[in-house]
């Protein structure tokens, strides 16, 4: 039998879901097993998964793997051509990055090539699950203004059937190089595969997948291996990948690995690295890897998982920060001071590119894992992205702050002053899309509060808690979704508070002294609560509030 004889006895292109590779032996995932026909019939069958083994007489040539992989492509294509368009939605940001249907995570490739910025995303367009997630592909020539292009990158292929995971791009000369994890899962255990992948593409928006640059596994690491960050050191380029290592007593404990290449073809692995942080012990998985420099100090993102948490408010086990590292000549890599990169609800997976212009800029997901219950489900989506920053490096710490073009979206100025003491001001908005900037003295006593988002019901209060001495985000009167409900900065020195927050219908980032830290957060209230509040718990003067109504980006 042929790869086409078998196509057709098992009901034809449209029925073929995944194609499946363990060792020579081929594994077709059907939509429905009844279209089988007497060929495929007699093959043997897996019900529970819908899946046909074949055992061809010859191992296939890549060529007959690729062609199972492009009839899925096609068809992948196809469905999502056909997927039915929601209306606008009282949820969807304005300007920020978020599907129209399905679930959206962590951004990729966010790369400056041949004049224009490209930003691809992680999504399952057919429901609010992590499931099979492609590649969708946007590009911007000012970093606010985004188009859509068409998908990049889907889950057609044996190497990336059950995922087109997390990865970086490069611009090298005319073309655009993409490496990511390809995730596959095998069997009704759904053993994991994870193998590093090519993609390329000369014109910007069509890509042609080369398959796994890297197929096996270092020594002592699990298939907890991915997101592969490709960074240019001295003359070679080094790959960086979140991985999981398994000690002798069976321990699990995180590690980045590392690989070096002169061309970004050949790969060969240097190690694991991660022991210098706090003694070897910080999590049990990494993911997303960054490293990049920003004014002169080498530093590496991380979203390290299971680590002890360092605020009782911080439930989840998933965290998102930056620490120092160094990268000597023989590539060994040492990594100090963890701090998280964020104190709101919602931020993970981010990474860097270095902007024409020299800025480092950072985009994050503005969602977690394992956090599905939220209102826009019921719209038909999920997630967003946060909004560039640019970041910079001062005293021995990292600030974000809002990308600049960000500024072309304001509409006119305008500005609210209030006069004597008081202990309530109401701010009555138009809408939930606006930045905002103003300022806090630090409360002698009691607290002062900033409440957004507010019909009298439903709201979202930034605390400032002089007694606690800490910064509260609160998020418990605003509409139900999993996760916390409170976050918190400590704030020791008691300095005051000048914020600029960004709010977009669904979301806040809320920038604290110059960006020195971020709280971003997804907030639901209804449609109606647009106002604002100042609430203090003893009379007091306020500042200013400085606002901006925010054009739509897209
Ligand atoms: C992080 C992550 C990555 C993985 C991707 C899969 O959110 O789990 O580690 O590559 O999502 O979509």
């Amino acid at each position: 039998m042929t790869p086409e004889e078998l196509i057709t006895a098992c009901g034809g292109q449209d029925n073929l879901c995944r194609a499946l590779k363990v060792n020579d032996t081929v594994i077709l995932e059907l939509n429905d097993p009844s279209l089988r026909t007497a060929p495929a019939a007699s093959l043997p069958f897996n019900a529970a998964l819908s899946q046909v083994t074949w055992h061809p007489e010859t191992p296939l040539t890549p060529d007959q793997w690729q062609f199972f992989g492009q009839l899925i492509d096609d068809s992948i294509r196809r469905q999502l051509s056909q997927l039915k368009k929601t209306e606008p939605a009282q949820f969807r940001p304005q300007w920020h990055i978020a599907p129209v249907q399905g679930m959206l995570n962590d951004p990729n490739g966010f790369i400056f090539h041949q004049g224009k910025y490209h930003l691809f995303h992680g999504l399952y367009q057919f429901s609010g699950k992590h499931k099979d997630r492609c590649w969708v592909h946007y590009t911007s020539d000012d970093l606010v203004h985004w188009t859509p292009q068409p998908v990049a990158l889907c889950t057609a292929d044996w190497f990336d059937s059950h995922g087109v995971y997390s990865g970086h791009a490069v611009s090298q000369d005319n073309e655009l190089v993409i490496i990511y994890t390809g995730n596959v899962r095998i069997g009704e255990q759904r053993d994991r595969m994870s193998t590093q992948c090519l993609a390329t593409s000369t014109d910007g928006i069509h890509f042609t997948k080369h398959g796994p640059l890297i197929d096996e596994l270092p020594p002592g690491v699990t298939p907890h291996f991915r997101d592969p960050k490709i960074f240019r050191h001295r003359d070679h380029w080094i790959m960086l990948l979140g991985a999981q290592e398994e000690t002798a007593d069976g321990t699990l404990r995180a590690r980045l690995a590392l690989y070096r290449s002169e061309n970004l073809r050949d790969w060969q692995y240097c190690g694991l690295y991660g022991e210098t942080l706090n003694n070897g012990h910080f999590g049990y998985m990494w993911e997303c890897p960054d490293l990049f420099e920003a004014d002169g100090q080498l530093l590496s993102m991380l979203c390290p998982q299971g680590i002890e948490s360092h605020s009782p408010f911080y439930t989840i086990p998933h965290h998102c920060g930056y620490v120092k590292a160094t990268l000597d000549s023989e590539d060994h890599l040492s990594l100090s001071d963890f701090r998280h990169l964020d104190h709101g609800f919602d931020f993970y997976a981010p990474q860097t590119t270095q902007a024409a212009d020299g800025r480092r800029l950072l985009i994050g997901w503005m969602g977690m894992p394992d956090e599905t219950q939220r209102p826009s489900v019921h719209e038909g989506w999920l997630h967003q992205l946060t909004c560039i920053r640019e970041l910079t490096y001062q005293n021995n710490q990292l600030y974000q702050q809002p990308v600049r073009e960000l500024l072309q979206l304001r509409g006119t100025e305008q500005m609210v002053s209030f006069s004597g003491l008081s202990t309530r001001e109401v701010i009555p908005m138009t809408s939930k899309s606006f930045e905002l900037q103003t300022h806090f003295s630090w409360p002698q006593q009691g607290q002062k509060t900033l409440r957004l988002m507010d019909n009298g019901e439903y709201y979202c209060d930034l605390i400032l808690d002089a007694k606690n001495r800490r910064i509260v985000l609160d998020r418990s009167h605003a509409l139900p979704q999993d996760g916390d409900t409170l976050r918190d900065i400590p704030w020791p020195e008691q300095e005051d508070v000048s914020i600029q927050l960004f709010s977009d219908q669904s979301s806040l980032e809320i920038f604290i002294n110059g960006g020195r830290y971020v709280m971003t957060s997804c907030i639901f209230t209804p449609a109606n609560a647009c106002r604002l509040q100042l609430l203090s718990s003893h009379p007091c003067t306020w500042h200013d509030i400085q606002y901006w109504h925010l054009s739509s980006g897209k």
